[in-house]
């Protein structure tokens, strides 16, 4: 469901220069705009990566589509990018918005964790997951994620509270603007594509078996899926585009099979990421 913009927090970091806005639907997004210092294709990256997140329930967070009204830009003044030392005011209409966990008031979201706290997070599993698909997406960025404080009950990551309830830290994928290669819409290889920082997300693997369900659920993505991404994403995100669009998508079908193998490759980077694989 489509969302509007009630309210303009704050700038967030970054090069696509978003900001974090609170919605109609009661929730706050971080929101890139479609005419953002990146590219236009950034926002197509980041809805059809939201949707194919959703599918696959790797912990990221709900992607949107968010209108923004001409009269929300004109009273909020301070809702700006700036490029090559001017402002450029945001252009009303569509834009992407990744939907921030809870309200900014009340909690923090981390960028990075160090080792030891890094280790007590709840759902470390998601970070082989997302290798998985970034490899698959071909993301040129080096793998992003936020962290913040959750009551689970399981290991797992899923932030219900309840009467066992203990606090941990939970990680959510975040920043598939370069997902596809950004503006270029293709897919780079090289063994460090994709990877976390930090290796010791990886610690827990041992072979390709530790890269399941994620891999089969790849090799196998629906066609129908990647049809119902295509049909959410607004009309002026990929005017005249569409064949280039096309061209993606079943390129992206293709690659599918390869991914044992796009995995398996990243085991001969200068740094072996997985150290505990022999
Ligand atoms: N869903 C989210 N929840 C909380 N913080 C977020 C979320 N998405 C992005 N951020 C924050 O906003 C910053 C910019 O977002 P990101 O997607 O990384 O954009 P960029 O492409 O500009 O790097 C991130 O570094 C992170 O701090
Ligand atoms: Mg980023």
């Amino acid at each position: 469901m489509p969302i509007t913009a009630l309210r303009h927090i704050r700038r967030m970091r970054g090069g696509a220069q978003a900001h974090l806005l609170e919605a109609d639907d009661g929730h706050f997004y971080v929101v890139k705009f479609r005419n953002n210092p990146q590219h236009h294709r950034v926002l197509v990256n980041e809805l059809l990566s939201a949707v194919f997140l959703d599918y696959l329930q790797i912990a990221a967070p709900a992607g949107a589509v968010i209108q923004i009204t001409a009269s929300f830009v004109d009273a909020n003044p301070t809702m700006q990018m700036q490029v090559g030392g001017r402002e450029i005011p945001v252009e009303p209409g569509w834009h992407f918005a990744s939907r921030y966990p809870g309200d900014p008031a009340l909690a923090t979201v981390y960028d990075f964790l160090p080792d030891a706290l890094l280790a007590r997070v709840a759902n470390l599993e998601d970070f082989r997951a997302i290798l998985v698909f970034d490899k698959w997406t071909g993301n040129a960025d080096g793998r992003q994620s936020v962290f913040f404080r959750a009551m689970v009950r399981h290991a797992g990551g899923d932030p219900e509270g309840g009467p066992q309830a203990r606090p941990v830290f939970v990680a959510r994928m975040i920043d598939h603007g370069y997902a596809f290669n950004g503006p270029h819409w293709d897919f780079p290889e090289s063994p460090i594509q994709g990877l976390y920082m930090r290796s010791l997300v990886y610690e827990a693997v041992r072979s390709l078996d530790d890269f399941q369900p994620w891999l089969d659920q790849v090799v196998n993505f629906p066609e129908t899926v990647v049809d119902r991404a295509w049909k959410r994403i607004p009309a002026d995100w990929i005017a005249d585009e569409e064949d280039a669009l096309e061209g993606l998508l079943e390129e992206l079908l293709r690659r599918r099979t390869r991914l044992p193998d796009l995995i398996s490759a990243s085991r001969s980077a200068r740094t072996n990421p997985f150290p505990n694989w022999r």
